[in-house]
């Protein structure tokens, strides 16, 4: 069946930047089903030929000059096409259902709304397509994307997931994650799921605590205006981080289904004890990149979180009493996403000897990226006389094992759209319970009465508090900037 991709959206960054080039690298690769069309409305009035211009340039930007050639793009573009159009206007949406079926010509079709337009718009769009009966399904599925952030807390995500349900059925929305779309993410599934070795020590009888990081060097920037409202917890713990948490906390799935996996996953946000406002600050620490106040948009004295760090309780049987840390930040020493297993140690210390170092558990590091790998950390024993030890590492290394490049995450998920396989996608009860956790940590870093917030440099791993707020614990933050070949 062809498949009509419209973007609503169409001049916005993420369209330019990620989802062209993705389909475009799709179909580079022979992945993109046959007859996939792409039609774009935005309010720039622009024809078909206009806005392919544009988006040849964009495209060649990237989707990686290597993976561009002229040939493949004009058979590409011949399958672009623009329809100028505004969301509040209602006779647009008319006007876009004669274009679908003047391009479509009647024939069955599997259709996908993507929503790339600011999040105040998701629901206008949504009640117009509803509206002038573009989500019925009898000439082909219909389906519809929702980028972050989704909501911007319970209340807000309810009630989208309200507007969203009174026009769509669940299994038609896909509210996007793109970190699920990561190859080494999706690889965290296999480690888990494909292999028996490590589920007999993922436990609380093994593992002491889980380490998870999603450090970036880029400081907030142009963004100002959307950072200074939204700060780390809803830019990135709400979404990504807590998917990392779920894929490495659930249950392994009876199937790989979508409905299996993500029953999976709720579960495990079911069973993290949601925190009371006092809790919280015990639980969390927070800062703020020096600088950051005077970015663009950003309020003279601003006490947004650019950095965090939060701990979160799983009460089941495999995770009680295994704290899971989760920490985020921008301007931070490099850019790594890393998730560390930190294992107990031996019940007894045979060759410490008081030094320092020995005890150390051992560590399986899952690197997301930029350094796409597996890591086991363990004691060995330096050649010589006595018992002396030092961490050393077994090594996997996606491109050193793989010689392909490794696909962008939107490829997969879009891909995972136009085939209706929502596995990698979050479901609507996911999301709010999601925020449900999430919430209480914005409630009292924004509480007047909170301690006010610490600055770091640009190039640190966060606040010199977290690092004690770590110590106190007696654990310590596995800060290793990923060695990249
Ligand atoms: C986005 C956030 O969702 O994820 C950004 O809004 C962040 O602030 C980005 O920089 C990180 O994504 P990635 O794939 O570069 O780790």
């Amino acid at each position: 069946m062809p498949h009509t991709i419209v973007i609503l959206g169409a001049s916005g960054d993420l369209t330019s930047r990620k989802l062209v080039p993705a389909i475009y690298n799709l179909m580079r690769c022979g992945k993109l089903p046959p007859e996939t069309r792409i039609v774009g409305m935005s309010r720039t009035p622009l024809s078909d030929e206009q806005w392919r211009v544009m988006l040849k340039e964009s495209t060649q930007k990237f989707a990686g000059e290597s993976r561009f050639d002229a040939d493949s793009w004009r058979e590409f573009a011949a399958n672009i096409y623009y329809q100028p159009g505004d969301i509040h206007i209602d006779d647009d949406f008319a006007s876009l259902k004669t274009r679908l079926a003047e391009i479509e010509a009647g024939t069955a079709t599997t259709r996908v709304y993507y929503l790339a337009t600011a999040p105040r718009f998701y629901e206008p769009a949504v009640e117009a397509l509803g509206r002038h009966g573009l989500t019925e399904e009898s000439e082909g599925p219909r389906r519809v994307v929702v980028e972050k952030p989704f909501g911007t807390d319970l209340a807000t995500a309810k009630h989208l997931n309200a507007c969203l349900h009174s026009v769509f059925h669940e299994n038609q929305v896909f509210r996007i994650d793109h970190y699920l779309g990561k190859e080494s993410v999706q690889n965290l599934l296999a480690l888990r799921f494909a292999n028996t070795i490590f589920e007999p020590v993922w436990d609380r009888r093994y593992i002491d605590h889980v380490q998870i990081t999603v450090a970036e060097e880029v400081a907030v920037g142009r963004r100002g205006g959307y950072y200074d409202s939204a700060g780390v917890l809803r830019d990135m713990f709400q979404n990504h981080l807590l998917q990392l948490l779920m894929v490495t906390a659930m249950e392994a799935p009876a199937k790989y289904r979508a409905d299996t996996v993500r029953n999976e996953k709720v579960k495990v946000l079911d069973a993290i004890r949601v925190l009371t406002p006092e809790e919280v600050l015990d639980a969390s620490v927070r800062g703020q990149y020096v600088g950051y106040r005077h970015e663009p948009g950003v309020a003279d004295h601003s006490q947004t979180a650019t950095f965090g760090g939060i701990r979160l309780e799983i009460n089941n049987w495999r995770w009680q009493g295994v704290p899971f840390y989760l920490r985020s930040g921008k301007q931070m020493s490099c850019r790594t996403t890393q998730i560390v297993i930190g294992f107990r140690q031996p019940p007894l210390q045979l060759f410490s000897g008081g030094l320092p170092g020995y005890n150390e558990g051992n560590r399986l590091v899952i690197q997301i990226q930029p350094a796409e790998g597996i890591q086991l950390h363990f004691h060995t024993k330096v050649p010589g006389a006595g018992m002396r030890l030092r961490m050393t590492d077994l090594d996997f290394s996606y491109s050193e094992e793989f010689r392909d490049r490794l696909p962008e995450a939107y490829e997969p998920l879009l891909l995972d759209v136009m085939q209706g396989d929502a596995s990698l996608f979050a479901r609507s009860d996911e999301v709010e319970k999601s925020w449900q956790i999430i919430d209480p940590f914005i409630g009292a870093w924004r509480d007047p009465e909170a301690p006010r917030i610490d600055l770091y440099e640009p190039g640190e791993w966060g606040p010199a508090e977290s690092t004690r707020w770590m110590e106190e614990q007696g654990r310590s933050w596995f800060d290793i900037c990923p060695i990249l070949s």
